[in-house]
């Protein structure tokens, strides 16, 4: 344990001074008062276990950050105040791991278990009967990292890599509580070290980002193990920050002595080093890790698992066990792909075996056919599967899938099912290949496959499945936002005839609306409300929401920054797409293509007629802001239910004062603005204790 009981309790005593008296008046008492919180963030961050309210501890933040304002000479690379840096990486910098990150060996079962025990006795020269204890901890389901630590300062992260060598990422590092910036190795007479360890995202964190995913309207991560990776190698460090990584430190891979000589062997055993790990405040799996005097109680060890891994806060694939003593894992040795002296033991997958039934070919808005396979609903970790996309055709063919056939489904991280295998030893004989087909299932066009996409393609953009899903796209929160029209409306209008393409959007009968059972002239009325307002919209909106293959929100911003009269784009040649940073050429012959075809030009000329902004306006501009603007330089998120404006009105408002928008809580950002029933960001924004707390009213005083 990091801190004595003494220790604890002053620093404790110290906390309540530095909240009263919320002053600093030296040097020295400016080091006391990051001790204070490096001990708060441990408490929290590697410990779980906070001694003070986020409140508190923002206060002491807050009061560090002043200090340093005033003296910034007094400003120490490893003050909580430094995790985060400016920088923006374009390229990870491939760096050697000062000795190879291997893999592991594996084991399903207690006779490979057992194997493992037998080799290792023999390679020690040990008798069967002879007792040797192993350490046993989860194996953590994320992504490896290795940690240079030299004259107890954190020098370098990497990921594994190639295993020799792997990229740079110590300012992503740097950002996560649970890796210390500094740590007293010199107090054990080492000079240097290189630990390894796995960082990981816990599944409560997991599901909100995917959340805020969802309402960002970006893909969603498969698992926990994805969005860890992802985090390690994102290119602004203030990201890392933000998505709640911590790290577990499993392994000490290299250690030297303040001459600079080998020190692994100062301890007896791997437990040691762990120890002393956690004296210098790293997270390591304290509570969940354990000494067994031999197989048999590792194997207990890993039933026990089992059992409890559903209920644990992080993914977990496994139990790693590595043979304890140092001495004993020498004489085992290594051989090019793993050591000797240890085995992963894989948890059975949550997979359930089913029967393909049938499959549906759906078609998207661009034309893309996904076949979803129909199977026989399964219990797959609490939920009943009976649905599941099969990707494309050489997902199929890759596998060999046939209809009838047995199938083994598997709930990758809990989250997105997907087919494993079939199996062929099971057939009968009634199987039946699946064959992709050739036309449309809606308006049976031949489909077309480009060279480089996975998917096959109805090339006819009048094809109804099309229209219906361009038009759900055209009318979504990203592109024209129109509020109270969604999937169920756009189908039920497609059916009656009352949409044909998307300027029908803008003629639509409010009258025989009203009429309509389940609507009446109040939601009637709703509805002209919201396609009105959607008229003056931006024009970059517009552009998304014309559905153009390739044309995000992104590029349709950037186009709509060059863009003084959206019908303009008729005349524009590929050079003038491509001379925009960001905008590449398959999206500007995909726009022109679009402009080719007469029957878009004039369904853009009645949307004109019908009232359908095609200027650039103020929003469409880059935004430039005076340095005098109140809230110039400025970051800004809004959540919780605000009273006097909506959460798009807030946020143009706090645009205009200078302000970006920030989509989470990182320390990044500057200002929450908190409306009623503020939840999870308002707590995670005290913790960080960077963030200024607005009011409503407050944002609006601000900016006026
Ligand atoms: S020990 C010499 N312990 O599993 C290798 N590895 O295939 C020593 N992992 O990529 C590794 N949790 O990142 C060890 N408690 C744990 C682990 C663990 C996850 C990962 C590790 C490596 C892979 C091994």
């Amino acid at each position: 344990m990091k801190y004595s009981k003494e220790e604890t309790s002053r620093l404790n005593i110290q906390t309540k001074k530095f909240l009263k008296e919320n002053s600093i008046s030296d040097k020295k008492e400016l080091e006391e008062l990051r001790a204070t919180i490096r001990f708060h963030e441990w408490q929290y961050y590697v410990h779980d276990n906070p001694l003070i309210s986020d409140y508190e501890f923002d206060q002491l933040f807050k009061l560090l950050e002043r200090a340093e304002h005033l003296h910034p000479e007094w400003i120490t690379p490893d003050s909580p105040t430094q995790r985060v840096s400016s920088d923006l990486v374009d390229v990870f910098k491939s760096v050697e791991h000062l000795s190879p990150m291997l893999s592991l060996e594996n084991s399903y079962n207690a006779d490979d278990l057992n194997d493992f025990d037998a080799r290792v006795k023999k390679l020690c020269a040990l008798s069967e009967g002879d007792e040797l204890s192993y350490f046993a901890e989860p194996k953590f389901d994320g992504g490896s990292i290795a940690l240079i630590y030299e004259n107890d300062f954190l020098v370098r992260a990497a990921t594994r890599g190639d295993g020799a060598k792997g990229e740079e990422i110590t300012s992503n590092a740097r950002t996560i509580r649970s890796v210390p910036l500094k740590a007293a190795f010199s107090d054990y007479g080492i000079g240097k070290v290189e630990l390894r360890g796995e960082a990981v995202i816990s599944k409560a964190m997991f599901q909100k980002i995917n959340e805020n995913r969802e309402t960002d309207g970006l893909a969603l991560l498969a698992n926990p193990r994805n969005a860890a990776t992802g985090v390690l190698r994102v290119k602004d460090a203030s990201e890392t920050s933000s998505r709640g990584l911590d790290v577990f430190i499993f392994q000490v891979s290299y250690v030297e002595d303040l001459k600079g000589e080998n020190a692994m062997f100062k301890q007896k055993s791997h437990a040691d080093w762990m120890k002393i790990l956690d004296i210098l405040g790293f997270k390591v799996a304290l509570h969940e890790r354990k000494v067994c005097k031999n197989i048999d109680q590792v194997i207990q060890y890993i039933n026990q698992w089992v059992e409890k891994r559903d209920h644990y806060k992080y993914e977990i694939d496994g139990v790693v066990v590595k043979v304890n003593e140092l001495a004993l894992q020498e004489k085992c040795g290594y051989t090019s792909h793993h050591p000797r002296w240890a085995v992963a033991h894989k948890f059975q997958a949550k997979q359930a075996t089913s029967v393909l039934l049938n499959v549906e070919f759906q078609v998207g808005k661009i034309g893309s056919i996904t076949p979803v396979a129909k199977i026989e609903p399964v219990q797959l970790a609490g939920v009943t599967v009976s649905s599941i996309s099969l990707h494309n055709e050489d997902f199929i063919t890759s596998r060999d899938i046939r209809y009838g056939d047995q199938v083994l489904v598997e709930r990758a991280g809990d989250v997105i099912p997907y087919i494993v295998k079939a199996f062929p030893e099971l057939r009968t004989g009634k199987e039946k290949p699946i064959h992709f087909p050739k036309h449309c299932p809606v308006c049976k066009t031949t489909l077309i496959r480009e060279e480089d996409e996975a998917a096959w393609r109805c090339p006819n953009f009048m094809c109804e499945a099309q229209i219906i899903q361009r038009l759900i796209h055209h009318v979504s929160k990203d592109a024209m936002d129109i509020d109270g029209l969604g999937k169920s409306l756009i189908e039920r209008f497609f059916e009656l005839g009352w949409l044909k393409n998307m300027a029908d959007i803008y003629r639509l009968d409010y009258k025989a609306i009203s009429n309509l059972e389940g609507m009446g002239e109040k939601s009637a009325e709703k509805l002209r409300l919201s396609v009105e307002k959607a008229k003056k919209n931006p024009i970059h909106r517009l552009l998304h929401g014309l559905c153009i293959h390739h044309l995000g929100k992104k590029v349709s911003k950037l186009i709509a920054e060059h863009l003084r009269y959206l019908p303009d784009l008729k005349d524009w040649p590929l050079e003038r797409y491509t001379s925009i940073k960001d905008v590449g050429p398959v999206v500007g012959k995909n726009i022109i293509a679009f402009f080719e075809d007469k029957k878009n030009v004039k369904m853009l000329e009645e949307m004109e007629e019908l009232g359908v902004n095609m200027k650039q306006t103020s929003e469409d501009k880059p935004k430039e802001i005076a340095a005098d603007a109140p809230l110039a330089g400025k970051t800004i998120l809004f959540t919780g239910t605000l009273k006097e404006l909506d959460r798009k009105e807030a946020q143009e408002l706090a645009e205009r004062a200078g302000a970006k928008n920030l989509s989470s809580v990182s320390s990044n950002l500057n200002i929450l603005v908190v409306g009623e029933d503020a939840g999870s960001k308002l707590a995670k924004a005290r913790a960080l204790g960077s963030v200024e707390i607005w009011t409503e009213q407050e944002f609006l005083q601000k900016i006026r």
